[in-house]
């Protein structure tokens, strides 16, 4: 993944628990990469290694540390990294939501070797939709779960998501029903 990814991943346990316990997290993971270069590609590994690694230094179980990634992705990196391309995907939660399958075909333009999930959106009405998340990768639903969570914040429109297919129990791909109150605010920023 580009190295924005893993760059983030820093970010985050940088501001949640310091920057020994990220030297730490490094080093148990057998990264001995200095400074992630945000628009160069590092094997998928590295990224998982890197996962893992914070949730033996840190005691949080994977699942925690993706879904504070996801959150921490949307309300912190791209918010202030990427503001132009996170503004561009709509102005009001659902609008974001029924784009998201379109969201990382601009993010390809300018990252060329990019290898993005798909999402499909389906039974959208004005307070729910299904979001179907098909990938080539493995364990990141909670990833997904925390991005959602996060652009609910940032849209000040809290989302229940319900995992109605998991991949990791053998289903095709995952599937959340998502659910929000259906009065709309615009972004909070
Ligand atoms: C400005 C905002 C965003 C940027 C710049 C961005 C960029 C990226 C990049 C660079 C990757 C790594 C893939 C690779 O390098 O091959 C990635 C992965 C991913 N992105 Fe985004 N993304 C953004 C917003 C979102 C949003 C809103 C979602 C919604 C859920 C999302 C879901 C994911 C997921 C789940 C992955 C993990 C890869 C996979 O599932 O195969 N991203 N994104």
């Amino acid at each position: 993944m580009y190295g924005m990814v893993n760059k983030a991943i820093e970010d985050l346990i940088c501001s949640r628990f310091g920057r020994e316990v990220w030297e730490e997290t490094k080093e148990r993971a057998g990264v001995e990469v200095d400074a992630f270069i945000s628009n160069d590609a590092y094997p998928d590994d590295v990224t998982y290694r890197l996962v893992a690694a914070a949730s033996e230094v840190t005691g949080l179980p994977p699942h925690d540390i993706l879904l504070a990634f996801g959150e921490h992705w949307v309300l912190k990196i791209a918010r202030t990294e990427y503001a132009g391309l996170l503004e561009a995907g709509g102005r009001t939660l659902r609008e974001f939501l029924i784009n998201l399958p379109n969201f990382h075909a601009r993010i390809s333009l300018i990252f060329p070797n990019l290898q993005p999930p798909r999402f499909r959106v389906c039974e959208a009405t004005d307070h729910s939709l299904q979001l179907h998340y098909l990938t080539h990768r493995d364990g990141l639903a909670a990833f997904v779960i925390g991005i959602i969570r996060g652009l609910g914040q940032m849209f000040g429109n809290p989302v229940e998501i319900t995992q109605l297919a998991a991949k990791q129990d053998g289903a095709d791909h995952d599937v959340f029903l998502l659910q929000w109150d259906s009065s709309e605010t615009g972004a909070t920023s």
